[in-house]
């Protein structure tokens, strides 16, 4: 089936397409061929990718011609750090040989897309890079935009770079063996992507159930490139967050980065699960704020559940104070002032700085008291 999706992003520094598909894996060759990145492709990828996807990719580009190696990166966040960069950058100059013009093809989640963006990015002052996403979340969200970078012990994402892929390759079918949990956590970003800008995506959500649409490609296929447009046209609007428009793509992301520190990445809440509790607190703020209306909170507050995603806080831990020093610490906290991008209807948002401690404080108790919606 050829490629059913195919969405250009234009940039100043550059423009490079998204494409996505259903099993169109085979015109991957051509189309590396007629970008001209190299002579020598690396497959970037983890151990669970190489049991299942990793290998197709190498062989179609094999098949066009290219002498293929692969290198692997552990499967954990912890990919993401100065030490494994370090032995990534080593790994690519013991490939590299006079002549060879090397570049990566990043195949994983979005720690092999971010650890691989950044690798291309520094090796020989740049390397040309291209993102085949095997994650839900990477497909409509890591993916596309730029956004590279490892952790520090202080911080998630503290050392990155932009620096643009020149192709996302989207295959639909790789998401057939995505663990449930993780499509769910992609399925928080894509629902950010209506509340944000396409109340049209928030009502695809509310119509389907989530199994159905693990069934069907060609609904999800329509769903992922309606979220990829969104991401795609604020990515255009503000490449390098300067102009304040890439801020709406935090919604969620306040409390949601706060309860993942809080809880050391670990497997409490994963990215997607963290944001849902996140959209749940910023729609609360607004409600206090009297910026949304009650229908319209009371939409977003039911969604979060019907697509499997927590809009609670479980368990006594993290405790307030805990919770309120993360997000203090946050990079998106700007010179000691809270930042939240606040809901006002399905479809529009708004940045708010400074929203008062006690309403934060008072949200989260509401969270942990395990808030239920229409309660
Ligand atoms: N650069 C950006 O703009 C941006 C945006 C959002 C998130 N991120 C980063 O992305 C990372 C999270 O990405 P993620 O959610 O993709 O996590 P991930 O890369 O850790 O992948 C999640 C898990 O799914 C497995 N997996 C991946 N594809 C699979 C498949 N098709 N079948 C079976 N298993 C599969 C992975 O091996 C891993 O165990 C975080 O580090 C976050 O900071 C970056
Ligand atoms: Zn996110």
């Amino acid at each position: 089936m050829p490629t059913f999706h195919r969405i250009p992003v234009r940039l100043k520094s550059c423009r490079y397409d998204l494409r996505i598909g259903s099993n169109h894996l085979t015109s991957l060759g051509s189309a590396v061929r007629s970008l001209r990145l190299g002579s020598h492709p690396v497959v970037l990828t983890n151990p669970t990718i190489l049991r299942t996807h990793a290998p197709a990719v190498a062989r179609l580009l094999s098949r066009s011609g290219f002498p293929v190696r692969t290198l692997t990166v552990p499967d954990t966040e912890r990919s993401k750090s100065l030490p494994a960069l370090s032995d990534l950058l080593s790994r690519l100059a013991d490939l590299d040989r006079p002549g060879r013009r090397l570049f990566l093809v990043l195949v994983g989640g979005g720690v092999v897309g971010d650890l691989g963006g950044l690798a291309a990015g520094l090796y020989r002052r740049g390397i040309p890079y291209l993102q085949v996403p095997t994650t839900l979340l990477a497909q409509v969200d890591s993916s596309i935009g730029g956004k590279t970078g490892v952790d520090l012990p202080q911080g998630k994402n503290l050392v990155g770079l932009f620096n643009q892929p020149r192709l996302v390759f989207i295959e639909l079918s790789f998401l057939r063996t995505l663990p449930d949990r993780q499509f769910r956590s992609g399925l928080a970003e894509v629902a950010k992507c209506g509340v944000i800008r396409d109340p049209e995506i928030f009502r695809f959500l509310e119509r389907t159930s989530v199994a159905d649409l693990r069934r069907d490609e060609k609904r999800l296929g329509w769903l992922v490139a309606r979220a990829v447009r969104v991401k795609a046209s604020v990515v255009e609007a503000d490449e390098r967050e300067t102009r304040g428009i890439r801020t709406i793509l935090n919604f969620g992301h306040t409390l949601g980065h706060a309860l993942e520190a809080a809880t050391g990445y670990g497997a409490a809440y994963t990215h997607g699960e963290a944001i849902a509790v996140g959209m749940a607190a910023a729609t609360l703020i607004s409600l206090r704020l009297r910026l949304i209306p009650a229908s319209s909170a009371e939409r977003l507050l039911r969604l979060i559940p019907h697509l499997g995603l927590p809009i609670g806080i479980r368990g006594p831990r993290p405790g307030i104070s805990e919770i309120l020093r993360a997000m203090s610490h946050d990079k998106k906290w700007q010179a000691g002032r809270n930042r939240w991008v606040l809901p006002t209807g399905i479809g529009r948002v708004l940045v708010r700085r400074d929203v008062p401690e006690r309403i934060i404080r008072s949200v989260i108790e509401e969270l942990r008291a395990g808030f239920k919606a229409g309660s």
